[in-house]
């Protein structure tokens, strides 16, 4: 159900249409937890423009990697950094293509008629504008196969069709540059890599798309064999500490402040008050916490106007405004 925003300040008259944001919004499962901020499961946040006024809903993307955690709590699926206990779920996933994420919580992209949720496989979850329900699971019509893409498709500058990349793993990786026509690619090039690399994104001119190799490289036939995900993480790296501490005044005495550690700089914030002895410090999250739409000039970069959602939205990525209805 849209929810109207009350707004602060003024949105332009003429600003009528649909923004969808998409990003991770859930990432503890009840026996588990997505790992890393790529992984959480995709939410879309729609906010509707019309007469200086705006409305807002969003709603999980419906697909197998969110119907496995909200019927058994299960994480089902290889995502970026998040390996599933592959032993005991991989026989119930027998679909060779959604045996990877389908959980596209990356970014929104639309053309013209039908708006898709992507990531970085090479599948497209359809979804409606204006509720924003799941339509479904869409694949390309052609024979370009691959395991990796990336979930941002630019615009040829003259031509207007979409170009992006897939990257298929193998004894000769190959990144395969393609150029979108309705829902089959044509290939433009083909690029072998012996250690192919991460790739978010590429570079497009008139002429020429220039694909960026950075060093962060993986073993190319570990990941298809073994369905690793692409990211690894052991440890969560952090920055702030919290714990108890004895304060040095001489009188060797007990736990006695409250410490909060900087572990880049080494700073420290402490809390003491004499004759107080505090045990771990427990966190809880604060209860009026709430994100919002800003709507800049994009001239000036001065704030038009603003409207709360009665929630927080996590961080997301990417997002999409389209204009009329
Ligand atoms: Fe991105």
């Amino acid at each position: 159900m849209d929810v109207d925003l009350e707004v602060r300040g003024e949105l332009p008259p003429w600003l009528a249409g649909t923004l969808v944001r998409n990003g991770p919004a859930r990432f503890e499962t009840g026996k588990g937890s997505l790992r890393h901020w790529f992984d959480g499961l995709a939410m879309l946040h729609r906010f509707g423009f019309a007469e200086g006024a705006v409305t807002y809903r969003n709603r999980y993307l419906e697909t197998p990697s969110n119907r496995a955690v909200r019927e058994g709590g299960h994480i089902a699926f290889g995502e970026f950094a998040t390996d599933p206990c592959r032993s005991i779920f991989s026989r119930f996933f027998t679909h060779p293509r959604l045996r990877r994420a389908s959980n596209t919580n990356v970014n929104v992209t639309s053309d013209g008629d039908r708006d898709f949720a992507l990531t970085e496989t090479p599948i497209a979850v359809e979804f409606d504008r204006d509720t924003p329900a799941t339509v479904g699971h869409d694949d390309h019509d052609d024979a370009i196969d691959g395991h990796v893409t990336t979930a941002h498709p630019h615009r040829a500058p003259l031509i207007g069709d979409p170009v992006d990349y897939v990257l298929k793993f193998g004894r000769r990786s190959v990144y395969r540059q393609c150029r979108q026509r309705g829902r089959s690619r044509e290939l433009l090039a083909s690029l072998p890599a012996d250690r192919p690399g991460y790739l978010h994104s590429f570079a497009i001119t008139e002429r020429h798309v220039v694909p960026a190799a950075f060093p962060l490289v993986v073993n190319p036939l570990s990941m298809p064999l073994r369905a690793k995900p692409f990211g690894s993480h052991n440890g969560r790296d952090y920055r702030y500490a919290y714990g108890v501490g004895s304060r040095d005044n001489g009188t060797r005495d007990f736990l006695n402040q409250l410490v909060k550690v900087d572990v880049r700089s080494g700073r420290t914030t402490r809390w003491h008050e004499p004759g107080r002895y505090p045990g771990e410090p427990v966190f809880v999250p604060a209860p009026d916490g709430r994100s919002g739409l800003l709507v800049l000039d994009a001239a000036t970069f001065t704030e038009l106007a603003r409207a709360d959602v009665p929630h927080v939205i996590p961080f997301g990525f990417h997002g999409l405004f389209t204009s009329g209805r």
